[in-house]
């Protein structure tokens, strides 16, 4: 198998122990510099060049993409997935995971216990923005920042409108977050390899430090995670559409609270801390792999003229309650159950014999008219109702709209 490394940096530790685990395996693995790509595109054959020659054809690409270079660093992976190579994290996924924002929007929905975050622009809504994430002391963070450096501790309501409104002014773009005091100075960075937690450790921060990261400080200890953690790892990293993934979280009143999943997580320190052989997990996870890149299923769906993905919703009181799949009009209507969902449970495939309940949802695939009118409400609509009258948005022109 032939096996390539995304990586900036063949000394550091994480692109050495990988490269190690995949040789031990009998691999021909190589490190590949991600800003020595060229990217090719013409019609039915995109390719690539590596230093100036036309690149040979890898079974796997193990992406390290750094913070600094994710836009050229995701078109590179993006080619390698266009080209059917399997990549161990995709472009999607790691773009994803880069915005503290994107993720936990994405988070929110399904519900996976994040700290209340709130996002704005406009001065007047920052006051109540604090307000409704529980007040001052309150979290000031960086969309994009890493290693612990754009993250503030506000202790008063007066200082976080301040640092806000410094930062914004120096057109940053900032998150106002719950401050999850009981976790102070500590957090859990759970490793996820494919459907598994390989390795896990609690970072604790020293002194007088709020936060936990090893860069500012922060010593290791293993630790064993319950399970409602492990299960919150895991999922979050799947619906980030990633595959090896550090996951940090907050251990707070109410369970795991995720801050931010790492698309690129670091080795040295999660495998000096548990003794585990990360690297090696890793490899063996992409040798198991191989054989199945990424399809992007909303992209090649669109040939079938009418045909999709959609939920269905089985609401308390529907037909479909207390029949076995078998029995409902779905294979009728031509339409496959591929996986259903019944509270935090996932069950793909489900058999034919299953007999369903109240709130169970479906993913189908079939008629996209068939399916019409069972979807499930918008969650919008569940929210109270709010009576109030919006006056007209004046409109200021002190920006324009134009990029560039
Ligand atoms: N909402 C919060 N409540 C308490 N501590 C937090 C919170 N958010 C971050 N921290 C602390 O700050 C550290 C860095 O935050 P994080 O969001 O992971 O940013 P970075 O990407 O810079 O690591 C965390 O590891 C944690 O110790
Ligand atoms: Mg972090």
């Amino acid at each position: 198998m032939r096996l390539a490394i995304l990586s900036r940096s063949l000394k550091a530790y994480s692109t050495r122990r990988l490269k190690e685990a995949a040789l031990d395996r009998g691999m021909d693995v190589k490190v590949l510099d991600t800003l020595k790509f060229a990217i090719d595109l013409k019609r039915g054959a995109p390719d690539l060049y590596f230093r100036q020659k036309q690149l040979r054809s890898y079974d796997a690409v193990l992406p390290r993409i750094g913070a600094s270079i994710t836009y050229y660093g995701t078109a590179v992976v993006r080619q390698f997935q266009e080209m059917d190579v399997f990549c161990a994290n995709t472009a999607h996924g790691i773009a994803n995971s880069r915005d503290k924002l994107r993720s936990l929007q994405i988070l929110a929905r399904h519900h996976i216990g994040i700290p209340e975050t709130t996002f704005v622009r406009d001065k007047k809504d920052v006051l109540p923005a604090i307000e409704r994430v529980g007040g001052a002391p309150v979290i000031i963070k960086l969309i994009e920042g890493t290693q612990g450096i754009g993250v503030l501790l506000a202790e008063t309501v007066k200082t976080a409108e301040s640092i806000i409104e410094l930062l914004q002014s120096q057109k940053q773009n900032i998150l106002i977050q719950k401050f999850v005091a009981e976790s102070r100075g500590k957090d859990i960075r759970a490793f996820v390899v494919g459907d598994r937690v390989v390795a896990s450790m609690r970072r604790v921060a020293q002194g007088q430090e709020f936060r936990s990261n090893v860069h500012r400080g922060g010593i290791a200890e293993p630790v064993d995670l319950p399970e409602d953690y492990v299960e919150a790892a895991i999922r979050a990293t799947q619906i980030m559409g990633l595959r090896v993934a550090g996951v940090d979280m907050l251990e707070s009143a109410t369970g795991p609270q995720i801050m931010e999943i790492n698309s690129s997580p670091g080795l040295e320190g999660i495998e000096t801390c548990t003794q585990l052989d990360v690297a090696g997990a890793i490899i063996d996870y992409i040798a198991a792999q191989v054989d199945f890149p990424e399809i992007d299923v909303r992209q090649r769906l669109t040939v079938s003229k009418g045909y999709g993905v959609s939920e269905i919703y089985v609401p308390e009181g529907s037909e479909y309650v207390g029949k076995q799949l078998s029995d409902t009009d779905l294979s009728e209507k031509d339409l496959n159950v591929l996986t259903l969902y019944r509270g935090h449970k996932v069950i793909p495939n489900p058999k034919m014999s299953r007999v369903l309940e109240p709130d169970d949802k479906l993913l189908c695939f079939g008629k996209l008219e068939a399916m019409k009118g069972m979807i499930p409400a918008k969650t919008r609509r569940r929210r109270r109702p709010v009576v109030q009258d919006l006056p007209d948005t004046p409109v200021t022109q002190t920006e324009t709209s134009e990029d560039g």
